[in-house]
């Protein structure tokens, strides 16, 4: 036990120094059991403790029964390094390891891999452990940490829209991971609620508010002052832009036709490089066609009176940078403006996160920091990491072209002035020993330059991560936007997914009552919305289809929730539920093959939910329960629970349904999606 202890406390020292694995717990059930064992002896071999753990990482489960359950892969790495052949240093380690009393077989295969299957005892043992466990197995981290995590962040006065969906979604889903297995978790939104959009609906408000709408549903007339200005902005900035980019298109065109007919004989190089030039120029021209294509669609399609209004503000878009500055400044109208329209922007969010059952620990928008940027800028000049350029204060660091701006010219803060003291901020008062960024790819560069100043500024202890993401296309492989070309916004999604989801339930079951549909409409249409997006590996892009997400086959939310309602059925026809299962004292008994893999994936719900934090995946969550649920109708299929041959087999078998219940209700809990024991 003690000689136990110490080694995962090892592993743990050794996680601690992998960059983003340092929240990785050591404790996973079976493959930390066998990391354990291998330890010691691999030690003997290597060098360094940096090469004893990439040698524990070469401990993975199989790809194929056949193999075993895991297989250590170590000895052909040694064996190169050392000079000997794989298949002895092999043959060693299956000689110093003691493996007896958990592994039934341990082969050497091939070149030098070592195969290993559990015996069946151990591996019901695990499963009763964990069975009897709140936590279904997973073990919780030896030193828990302070993670902040920065999710969601819309710029509030506008409709929230599906680019929000990602971070609102990816950011709950890896809070509830972490706080699952222990560590201290303190989501933040970090709301946009200072910039210039409330410049345009404090333009919008002056000019062309109607009083009797405002006062009737304040939101909706703010949104629509809102998306007003930005028709008026959009049509002065087509006015301007569009000679510009015809010109530019015209140059474009000119240099594709040079490069066309430039003759290379049968110069390979130089027919190559053509090729290739012309394929970039034509993917310019393509962007600078539907530039093109979008300024005169502002204008074209603008409405006459609204054509006729936008004259009338030839000015607008400087007109909103000086409501955006004078607000900045203290101006007291403005300032009573914005005190007085954030509490319906803030109303008009929460709405949604109230549908997408979202809450935050803290929600400090950008507003909270602005007395503070004064403080950052001075400290950064102070200690010589901010100089002066042409006027501005500016952090240049090495390693990136553009300096990072903290304060323009004007005397105007920036972003990145604001996300410094909210590092300061959360730094200080929270004692964050990591902060994860959940925000779109587009804001890498942002990231990079901001995590290399807030290091030169002494920020050296605390992790920061930017966990990026793609984005949300539609079916022609183009970001979503509706038929009109507008963004699509959040609420209707959540809508149609919920009506869609309703339809579905309608049809499975006419003879529900009508708010038991509506219920499992809400449940069905959102659990597919958040796995829509959870599912997908993070960093790609990926294809919006309501008919996908709600597919009753496939690794979609609806398959899994309608799995584990099939499961709650067959525990209520044998008078059963989890929690009784639970409580029970059964044994287990393997009698078909797929009890033994449908346990052996039960207990590999610990390795999951770690592994999803080495890169902040939740998608290989979302992986483990679609295999875990596609194995448990294999089971089924193969093996009666009602007609079982004996009481203990069936008691074993219903043991098994509890545990995949509760793992798919526990894994979906993680992904912030309900569960319905009928649908
Ligand atoms: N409000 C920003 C946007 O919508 C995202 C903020 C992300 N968080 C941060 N700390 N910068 O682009």
């Amino acid at each position: 036990m003690q000689a136990k202890r110490i080694n995962r406390r090892l592993l743990a020292y050794m996680n601690y120094n992998r960059g983003s694995a340092q929240l990785v717990a050591p404790c996973m059930k079976l493959l930390s059991e066998i990391k354990a064992r291998f330890e010691p002896a691999l030690k003997s071999f290597a060098d360094s403790e940096a090469q004893v753990s990439s040698l524990l990482a070469m401990i993975k489960p199989t790809q194929d029964d056949g193999f075993g359950d895991y297989q250590v892969n170590c000895a052909m790495a040694l064996g190169k390094q050392l000079g000997k052949a794989p298949r002895d240093i092999a043959a060693e380690l299956l000689q110093t390891v003691p493996l007896d009393d958990i592994c039934e077989k341990a082969e050497l295969a091939g070149p030098g891999f070592i195969n290993l299957t559990f015996k069946d005892s151990w591996v019901i043992e695990q499963l009763l452990q964990a069975k009897s466990d709140d936590n279904l197995g997973v073990e919780q981290v030896d030193s828990p940490r302070t993670v902040v995590i920065d999710l969601s962040s819309p710029n509030v006065a506008k409709p929230m829209h599906v680019g929000h969906i990602r971070s609102t979604v990816i950011g709950d889903a890896l809070a509830n991971i972490h706080r699952f297995i222990g560590h201290k978790v303190i989501t933040d939104n970090h709301l946009g609620d200072w910039g210039t959009q409330f410049g345009m609906i404090i333009y919008g408000y002056k000019h062309f508010v109607d009083q009797a709408a405002y006062q009737k549903n304040p939101v909706l007339e703010l949104s629509r002052l809102y998306k007003y200005v930005r028709v008026l902005m959009d049509y002065h900035a087509a006015v301007q832009k569009l000679p510009e980019a015809q010109e530019l298109k015209q140059k474009q065109l000119e240099a594709l036709e040079r490069i066309q007919s430039a003759d290379h004989g049968d110069n390979k190089g130089k027919l190559k490089q053509q090729k290739k030039d012309i394929q970039r120029l034509k993917e310019k021209l393509t962007v600078q066609d539907e530039l093109i294509a979008s300024y005169t669609s502002a204008l074209e399609d603008c409405d006459p009176q609204v054509a006729e209004v936008a004259k009338q503000h030839a000015q607008v878009g400087q007109q909103v940078l000086a409501e955006t500055a004078r607000l900045h400044e203290g101006d007291t109208e403005n300032r009573a403006l914005w005190d007085e329209f954030l509490p319906y922007c803030l109303e008009d969010i929460q709405r949604i996160y109230d549908r997408l059952n979202i809450k935050f620990d803290h929600i400090l928008g950008e507003s909270y920091y602005q007395d503070q940027l004064q403080g950052v800028v001075a400290e950064l000049t102070a200690n010589g990491l901010a100089t002066e350029s042409d006027g501005a204060m500016c952090v240049f660091m090495d390693g990136f072209e553009a300096p990072m701006i903290i304060r323009k010219k004007d005397g105007a803060f920036l972003y990145p002035t604001t996300d410094l003291a909210t590092i300061k901020h959360r730094v200080h008062e929270w004692q964050a020993d990591s902060m994860l960024y959940v925000v779109d790819h587009r804001q890498h560069d942002h990231f990079d330059k901001l995590f290399a100043a807030a290091k030169l500024w002494g920020y050296n202890d605390v992790e920061m991560t930017h966990v990026s993401f793609g984005t949300v296309m539609g079916d022609d492989g183009k970001p979503f936007k509706t038929r009109a070309g507008d963004t699509v916004g959040l609420e209707g999604l959540l809508d149609e997914a919920e009506s869609r989801a309703l339809a579905v339930a309608r049809e499975q079951n006419p003879n529900l009552e009508d708010s038991r549909q509506q219920e499992i409409g809400r449940v069905v249409g959102l659990g597919a919305l958040k796995y829509a997006d959870l599912s997908q590996n993070r960093t790609s892009d990926y294809k919006f289809s309501y008919d996908k997400m709600l597919a009753l086959r496939g690794n979609t939310a609806t398959y899994l929730q309608y799995a584990n309602a099939r499961v709650h059925g067959i525990l209520r026809k044998l008078d059963t539920d989890t929690e009784k299962l639970k409580a029970a004292a059964d044994e287990l008994v393997f009698t078909e093959s797929v009890e033994r893999q449908l346990a052996m994936q039960l207990l590999r719900f610990d390795e999951v939910i770690y592994d999803v934090l080495i890169e902040y995946k939740p998608n290989l969550l979302c992986n483990y329960l679609f295999d875990l649920a596609q194995l448990f109708a294999r089971f089924f299929d193969q093996c009666s629970v009602r007609d079982s041959k004996t009481t203990a087999i069936q008691r074993s078998r219903l043991q098994l349904c509890g545990m995949t219940s509760r793992t798919l209700t526990c894994g979906l809990g993680l992904l912030g999606i309900e569960s319905l024991e009928r649908i």
